[in-house]
């Protein structure tokens, strides 16, 4: 089906599964357990010899068509939803390291990816090493013997900063064919960019964000080939977090990601605007949207990204940090909220809302700058949401 239909009709037409009432939209399948029809039924579809749902842990029907559906959009063999997008990370990063093991991450990622990364995995005795993926050179560098996985973001958060993807996975494949490349694709969805296409192992998002798209579900999703998508429902999933996506959930995505395309072209309509009408404001200081030919990223955003460049733009106003929280308290329609991806606008201030979980001199180190506000952009009318950054911008 997938090589039938475009992007736009599989958002909600990949992977229908028939019920027994032949129902057009999915069905809840809230039972925890499912009966076999014998001893020996249990025991086959423990080793996995039958097709069987046994305990939603392992599997649901309302969530395998969500599963099938993500896979399909990021252009993968399969994918497993997740109780979160830190579910989602936590599980892939448990299923491929061990005590001794090295990974080597971008320096500019979501807060509790890098608490994750800086805190807990070095706990267990894995080695992390924080770089920057747009130095070719740093990244081949850090490189080493035990390194087991690579991990970014690209629009990366909250910078935007966009890596190349094609010349991470030449770097690293070229060192050693068996590190896995594991790339955050929250931020542009598979609607702008889909990064297994480009020679990514594996993706993993926060569906939370874009993919549910209306801010009333947690959830996460990795997708990957079948062979370690199997490994970390098993492993990851099953045994090590247990983050398991609640089937309630799961149909609100499947709801939520009918209109994934729709939103998207509005949500990156939308974001360009604004980030044109900053970039030419008196009182701002600098945009960082990767749609602005003015963005240092900007080729790089054109080359790997299609059909715009999504709805998350940060800014830094003159004189800063104080004026950066003057404007956040005085805007009115727009949500002082962080989460992001949602229909409607929020705004937030990354050094102590998301990245947080930084300290001041590796937030700085990573160009998470004390004044830098984050705007994930909706799908209200522009000129509604220029008007209110516009009356914002007045006061201060
Ligand atoms: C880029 C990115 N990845 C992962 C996460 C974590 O996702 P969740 O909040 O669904 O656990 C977030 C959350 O903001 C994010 O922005």
């Amino acid at each position: 089906m997938k090589d039938c239909y475009k992007f736009n009709t599989r958002v909600m037409h990949d992977c229908k599964e028939k019920d027994a009432f032949n129902a057009l939209v999915p069905p809840i399948y809230t039972s925890a357990s499912y009966r076999f029809n014998s001893a020996e039924e249990g025991g086959s579809s423990f080793r996995g010899e039958t097709n069987c749902f046994i305990y939603t842990r392992l599997g649901n029907p309302t969530t395998k068509i969500l599963e099938k559906r993500i896979a399909s959009l990021e252009e993968g063999e399969e994918a497993i939803a997740f109780a979160s997008g830190m579910g989602a990370i936590s599980s892939v990063f448990y299923t491929l390291l061990s005590n001794g093991d090295h990974v080597v991450a971008d320096k500019t990622i979501y807060g509790c990816t890098f608490a994750l990364l800086n805190h807990g995995l070095t706990r267990l005795g894995i080695e992390v090493t924080f770089i920057d993926f747009k130095e070719e050179s740093t990244l081949k560098n850090a490189l080493k013997n035990n390194t087991k996985v690579v991990f970014f973001e690209t629009p990366a958060n909250p910078t935007l900063k966009i890596i190349d993807i094609e010349k991470v996975v030449k770097t690293v494949k070229q060192y050693n064919t068996n590190i896995q490349i594991v790339c955050d694709n929250t931020f542009a969805t598979p609607y702008h960019q889909q990064p297994l296409t480009l020679g990514v192992d594996i993706v993993v998002h926060s569906g939370t964000k874009y993919l549910n798209g209306h801010g009333d579900a947690i959830c996460g999703f990795v997708i990957g080939r079948k062979e370690f998508i199997d490994q970390c429902k098993k492993v990851g999933l099953k045994d090590l977090t247990g983050a398991v996506l609640g089937p309630m959930e799961a149909y609100l995505v499947i709801r939520g990601l009918k209109t994934l395309a729709l939103r998207m072209e509005r949500h990156s309509q939308n974001a360009l605007k604004i980030a044109q009408f900053l970039a030419s404001h008196p009182k701002v200081e600098f945009v960082y949207y990767p749609g602005l030919p003015s963005f240092l990223d900007h080729d790089t955003a054109k080359k790997q990204m299609k059909n715009g460049f999504g709805g998350i733009l940060s800014f830094v106003l003159k004189g800063g940090m104080d004026q950066g929280i003057k404007l956040i308290n005085s805007v009115k329609l727009i949500n002082v909220a962080v989460s992001l991806g949602e229909c409607e606008s929020l705004i937030e201030h990354p050094a102590s809302m998301t990245h947080s979980t930084y300290t001041e001199c590796e937030r700085l180190a990573s160009g998470i700058e004390d004044g830098l506000i984050r705007l994930s952009v909706g799908i209200e009318d522009a000129s509604d949401l220029i008007a209110d950054l516009s009356q914002a911008l007045e006061k201060i």
